[in-house]
């Protein structure tokens, strides 16, 4: 297992238990020569507290598990040479060289999790054992909740896009209008999950367009959508590039759209000022005949390696798209669907502000893999 898997796993199946990290790489930036963190429960919701200490304090910070997921892996590649996780599974020694080399020592678990600790079920937003009735009409769980076990990644993958969906909404007011279209909706498990999300959860009456280019998907979601009674969420058949939509829209969601579908999907949102974006790539073909650079030849020459290459300089490229477009922008960890291994989310806010080193960055990141004519341009300039 690698860092991120050690510690993905750790939060997700709630067996972490504690963690130290010691000798700060970058002394003069960082005024925090130890952290420690260790899941506790606040008001009923599990959280992760990090104890950041500087000379003389020591300064608590809570986070939910999915930002504690980022913060832990952020401090071990970015903060701390020495690093030891505790999980009920094994101790964990990381060791960072100044080079930047990682040396992981793995040993029996030291440290026991407290029964209520460990009794501790990982919250979701949706939780087992609850009835919720658009799961139970898509088969992932029965009239009592409980989830079906050939659903269950599906159930996690849900619940998992809902956190993010919360996250990227902390802070904002959300009026009644909120409008968000999804596109590439396909058979729409995660756009009946947005609706029951704000609906029952945030009690917000928002509007929700799902378009996708097959017909007969689109009648199964219409169907499903009337049996549940969500009368604000409709299902439209159609492509993204030739889709139009006249009213405000706050938030665009594609996940996994193939290819350039997604860019076309990302242009529409900026274009329309969509204030938050929620992206999965997938299938990222373009750039696979376009991407050159003479000193990467020996790993682009193996046909497996560019394509992996290739889809990350699509999505980096994507990025920092948004980002000259004024959009702060992160690239996160999603879970992977059953028939694609792509698990790399966009999130993008809109800030408004002008970003002129986005620009340069963009322009250098293209000159340094010669990428020219893309689509994402094309698209956005000559719409
Ligand atoms: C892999 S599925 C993903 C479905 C769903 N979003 C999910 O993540 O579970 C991709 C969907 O995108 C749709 N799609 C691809 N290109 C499209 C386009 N240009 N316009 C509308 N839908 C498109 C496909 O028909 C397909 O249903």
């Amino acid at each position: 297992m690698n860092i991120q898997e050690i510690v993905n796993r750790s939060i997700e199946e709630n067996k972490f238990i504690y963690g130290v990290f010691t000798t700060p790489k970058n002394k003069p930036d960082n005024p925090y020569k130890k952290i420690t963190a260790r899941p506790i429960n606040v008001k009923n919701k599990n959280i992760i507290q990090f104890e950041k200490f500087t000379d003389k304090q020591a300064f608590h910070e809570n986070y939910s598990y999915e930002e504690a997921n980022e913060e832990i892996i952020n401090l071990i590649i970015d903060g701390y040479k020495n690093i030891n996780l505790f999980t009920s599974e094994a101790d964990y020694q990381i060791i960072v060289s100044k080079k930047g080399s990682v040396k992981v020592t793995e040993k029996q678990p030291s440290k026991k999790q407290s029964t209520e600790e460990h009794n501790k079920k990982k919250q979701y937003i949706i939780n087992e054992n609850e009835t919720c009735d658009f799961l139970e009409l898509l088969g992932v769980m029965n009239k009592q909740g409980m989830v079906y076990s050939k659903k269950y990644d599906k159930f996690k993958q849900i619940n998992k896009f809902l956190e993010i969906v919360d996250d990227s909404l902390k802070g904002r007011e959300l009026k009644d209008d909120f409008m968000i279209i999804d596109f590439g909706c396909g058979k729409a498990y995660l756009t009946f999950a947005l609706y029951y999300y704000f609906y029952h959860l945030r009690k917000v009456k928002v509007k929700i367009i799902g378009l996708d280019l097959k017909e007969e998907v689109i009648n199964y979601c219409n169907e499903i959508s009337d049996k549940l009674n969500y009368d604000n969420l409709k299902f439209i058949y159609g492509d993204i590039q030739s889709f139009d939509y006249a009213d405000n829209i706050d938030m665009i969601v594609t996940l996994h759209a193939c290819d350039t579908a997604t860019d076309a999907s990302l242009v529409k949102a900026i274009k329309w000022n969509a204030d938050i974006i929620l992206s999965v790539p997938c299938c990222q073909h373009e750039f696979y005949d376009k991407i050159k650079n003479i000193e990467l030849e020996p790993m682009l020459k193996h046909g497996l390696i560019k394509e992996r290459v290739s889809a990350l300089v699509t999505d980096s490229l994507r990025g920092l798209f948004l980002e000259t477009k004024g959009y702060k922008v992160q690239l996160m960890e999603f879970i992977a669907m059953e028939h694609t291994p792509k698990n790399i989310l966009i999130r993008a806010v809109k800030t408004g502000r002008e970003n002129k080193n986005a620009e340069i960055e963009y322009n250098n990141f293209k000159k340094f893999w010669h990428l020219e004519d893309l689509f994402i341009e094309n698209y956005y300039y000559k719409q």
